[in-house]
C-alpha cells in the first residue's frame, strides 16, 4: 500500500513540475532600473504578492544570460539571499538585465530589472545623465527620495545620510532628513535641481560609501480658486461703425472649453479660441477672440460678456463699444495744413496771375470807383529826342507810333509826349515843369543800343522830370528798356536808382501787328502800371485844346 501511495506522489510531482516549466516564460513584472556608481553597494529586491509570501516558494535570482543562478554564498561579491540580490559592492561588469523566478507549487512568476552601474567622472560631484529623476510638487512639505537604499537603511550598520544640492551640504529650517529622506518644506520651484544623498555602510567589516544622484523636479500646483479674467475689465472702447473689431478675452485657471462671450446678435459675431500657455502658478491661461466683422448700430452701448469657469466658481466681466469721438487735434492739424496749403496756392495763384487779375478788377470795378485827381495826363513819356544813329529811329517809331497806338486807341489813355504835344516855340522846361504836375505817371523810355552821349543826357526837362519824380514822389516812374541793357554804370543815378526800386519792363516785340496788341505780356505789365483807366476820361480829353494837336500827332 506505502509503496503505492509514494508511486503516485511522485508522478504528481512531475507532472506539476512539467506544468510550471511550461508557465513561467513571459516578465510579468519589469523593476524599476537600478543606477549606481561603480564601486558602491547595492541591493535590489525582487517584489512579492502578498498571496505569496505566506505560502512555500522558491525564488531565484539569474542575470539574464547565465544559465546559472547567482550563488547563495554570502561571501560571494554578488549572491542571493531570500528575496534580495546583493551586490557588494557593484562593478561596472555587473551592468546589465536580472531577472528573478518565483515558483510555488501551482504557478510561476518572472519579474526583471536592469542594472546600470556608472563611472563617476573625476571633479565632478554629481553625474547628471544618471541622475535618478524624482517628481514633487510646490506645497507646504514634499518628500525626495535617497534612491536604492530600503535594504541598507533597516540595519543597524547604516550610518546618517547627508544630502546635498549642487555638491553643497542643505542646511536651514526648509530641509528635515528623516530615515534617510529629504523633507522639504515651502516647496517652490527654485527647489529643483541636482541633488546628493550620502552615506556609509558596513558589510563583514568593511566600510562602503553609498552615494547616489537625484535630479529634482518640482512640479506647480495650480492653486484651487476661481478663475480670473484679466481682460476685458468691465472697460469700454472706441470703434468706428462699420469696422471690424476684435476683443481678446484673456483668462487664468479656465479650462478652454469654459471661456465664451455673450452678447446681443451673436450670429455675427465669431470667437476664435487661443491654445493657452500655463501661468507662472501652473494654472492654464487662455485667450478667446471676440470678432465683430462689421460693427452696426446695435452693437454699441451693449455689454459682450465674457465668461470662465472652473470647478472652484465663474466669473465674467463685460466690454462695451462706443462710438469713436472725433479726434479734435487731428481736425485741427488738418485744417491747418490745408489752410497753408491753400494760402501757398493762393499766393501763387496771384504772383502768376496778378496782373489779368489787377486789369480784369479795374476793367469791371475799379472803373465806377476811381476818384478825380484833377489830372489831365496818364503819363508824361520822357525818352531820348536826339536824332542820331539807327536806334534812335526806332526809339522813336515806339514812341510815336506804337505807344499811342496801344495806350491811347485801344485803352483810352491820355499820354503827353514832348514834341508831339507841345505847342511850337512853348519853352520845353516851362511846358514840362507844367505838364508833369498834370501827370499821373512819368514813363520813362531808354533806348537799348544807344551811345553814351545820347542816352538820356541831363537835360532840363529830364532833370525836372526827376525831381518831380523822386523828390516830391507825387509821381510814379514807369521805366521802359528798349531791349536789354546790360550796363547801367554809365546811367543817371537816379535811373539806376529807379531801375533798383520799381524795375523796368523789357520790350522784345517787334513793330508787327502782333506786338501792338494791350493783351501781350509786355502791354499788360505796362498797363498794370498805369494808373486805373477811368471810363470818363476818354471824352474828357477831347474837350481840351491840347489834345486836338495831339491827335493830329498820332497819325505820325
Ligand atoms: C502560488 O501562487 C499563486 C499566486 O501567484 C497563488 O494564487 C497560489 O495560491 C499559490 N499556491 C500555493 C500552493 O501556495
Ligand atoms: C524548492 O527547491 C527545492 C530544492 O531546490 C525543492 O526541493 C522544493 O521542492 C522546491 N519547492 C517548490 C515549492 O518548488
Ligand atoms: C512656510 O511658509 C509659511 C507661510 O507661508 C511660514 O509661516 C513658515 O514659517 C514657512 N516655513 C518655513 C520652514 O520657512
Ligand atoms: C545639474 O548638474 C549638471 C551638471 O552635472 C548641470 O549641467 C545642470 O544644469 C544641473 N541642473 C540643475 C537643475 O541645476
Ligand atoms: C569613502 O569616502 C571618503 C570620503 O568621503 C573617502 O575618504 C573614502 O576613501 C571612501 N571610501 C571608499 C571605500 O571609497
Ligand atoms: C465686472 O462686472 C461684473 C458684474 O457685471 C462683476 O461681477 C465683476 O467683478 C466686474 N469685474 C471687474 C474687473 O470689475
Ligand atoms: C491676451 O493674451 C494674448 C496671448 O497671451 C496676448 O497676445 C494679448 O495681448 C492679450 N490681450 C490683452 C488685451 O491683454
Amino acid at each position: 500500500m506505502a509503496a503505492k501511495t509514494m508511486f503516485s506522489c511522485n508522478i504528481a510531482t512531475a507532472f506539476l513540475s512539467l506544468i510550471i516549466a511550461k508557465k513561467c516564460e513571459a516578465y510579468d513584472v519589469m523593476l524599476k532600473q537600478s543606477l549606481v556608481p561603480d564601486g558602491q553597494p547595492l541591493a535590489i529586491k525582487c517584489s512579492l504578492e502578498k498571496s505569496l509570501e505566506s505560502g512555500d516558494y522558491n525564488l531565484t535570482w539569474y542575470k539574464v544570460g547565465n544559465q546559472k543562478a547567482v550563488p547563495r554564498d554570502k561571501l560571494s561579491r554578488v549572491h542571493q539571499q531570500k528575496d534580495l540580490i546583493w551586490f557588494l559592492p557593484a562593478m561596472l561588469e555587473d551592468s546589465g538585465d536580472y531577472e528573478c523566478v518565483i515558483r510555488n507549487l501551482t504557478s510561476c512568476k518572472k519579474m526583471c530589472t536592469k542594472v546600470t552601474i556608472f563611472e563617476r567622472i573625476d571633479g565632478l560631484c554629481l553625474n547628471e545623465k544618471f541622475a535618478v529623476k524624482e517628481v514633487i510638487s510646490t506645497s507646504s512639505s514634499a518628500k525626495a527620495v535617497c534612491p536604492h537604499l530600503d535594504f541598507f537603511r533597516k540595519e543597524k550598520n547604516i550610518h546618517p545620510v547627508y544630502w546635498y544640492k549642487d555638491c553643497q551640504l542643505l542646511e536651514g529650517k526648509r530641509f528635515v532628513v528623516s530615515n534617510s529622506d529629504l523633507i522639504i518644506l515651502n516647496v517652490t520651484v527654485h527647489d529643483g535641481g541636482n541633488y546628493t544623498c550620502e552615506t556609509t555602510y558596513t558589510y563583514n567589516g568593511k566600510q562602503y560609501n553609498i552615494s547616489r544622484d537625484i535630479s529634482l523636479i518640482v512640479q506647480l500646483t495650480p492653486p484651487k480658486k476661481p478663475p480670473e479674467i484679466t481682460y476685458p475689465r468691465n472697460n469700454s472702447i472706441e470703434v468706428e461703425l462699420g469696422s471690424q473689431v476684435t476683443v481678446d478675452c484673456n483668462t487664468t485657471g479656465a479650462d478652454g472649453f469654459e471661456v465664451y462671450w455673450t452678447g446681443n446678435n451673436m450670429n455675427r459675431i465669431f470667437a476664435s479660441s487661443y491654445e493657452g500657455e500655463t501661468s507662472y502658478d501652473g494654472r492654464p491661461m487662455h485667450s478667446l477672440k471676440l470678432i465683430i466683422s462689421e460693427v452696426s448700430r446695435e452693437d454699441y452701448e451693449q455689454p459682450f460678456v465674457c465668461q470662465a469657469s472652473n470647478a472652484f466658481g465663474q466669473v465674467a466681466s463685460y466690454i462695451i463699444l462706443k462710438h469713436r469721438v472725433p479726434d479734435i487735434q487731428r481736425w485741427l492739424t488738418g485744417g491747418l495744413v490745408s489752410l497753408l496749403i491753400l494760402t501757398f496756392i493762393t499766393l501763387i495763384i496771384y504772383k502768376i496771375f496778378k496782373i489779368d487779375l489787377v486789369l480784369w478788377y479795374r476793367n469791371s470795378v475799379c472803373a465806377l470807383t476811381s476818384e478825380e485827381d484833377g489830372k489831365i495826363y496818364d503819363a508824361y513819356v520822357l525818352y531820348t529826342k536826339s536824332s542820331e544813329g539807327r536806334s534812335v529811329c526806332c526809339l522813336e517809331t515806339f514812341v510815336r507810333r506804337i505807344l499811342p497806338a496801344v495806350l491811347e486807341k485801344q485803352c483810352g489813355y491820355n499820354l503827353f509826349i514832348l514834341g508831339r504835344d507841345d505847342l511850337p516855340g512853348e519853352a520845353v522846361v516851362s511846358v514840362a515843369d507844367e505838364t508833369l504836375k498834370q501827370s499821373r505817371r512819368l514813363m520813362i523810355i531808354l533806348g537799348s543800343e544807344t551811345s553814351r552821349c545820347c542816352l538820356l543826357e541831363d537835360t532840363s526837362e529830364q532833370q525836372l522830370a526827376m525831381y518831380n519824380a523822386l523828390i516830391r514822389d507825387g509821381i510814379q516812374v514807369i521805366l521802359i528798356e528798349m531791349g536789354e541793357i546790360r550796363d547801367y554804370t554809365s546811367m543817371p543815378e537816379s535811373i539806376r536808382y529807379i531801375k533798383q526800386k520799381h524795375g523796368a519792363i523789357q520790350w522784345k516785340g517787334d513793330f508787327s501787328e502782333k506786338s501792338c496788341s494791350a493783351n501781350t505780356t509786355f502791354w499788360k505789365n505796362v498797363r498794370y502800371q498805369m494808373p486805373s483807366r477811368k471810363k470818363v476820361s476818354y471824352s474828357e480829353v477831347h474837350l481840351l485844346p491840347l489834345t486836338s494837336n495831339s491827335s493830329a500827332g498820332k497819325g505820325s
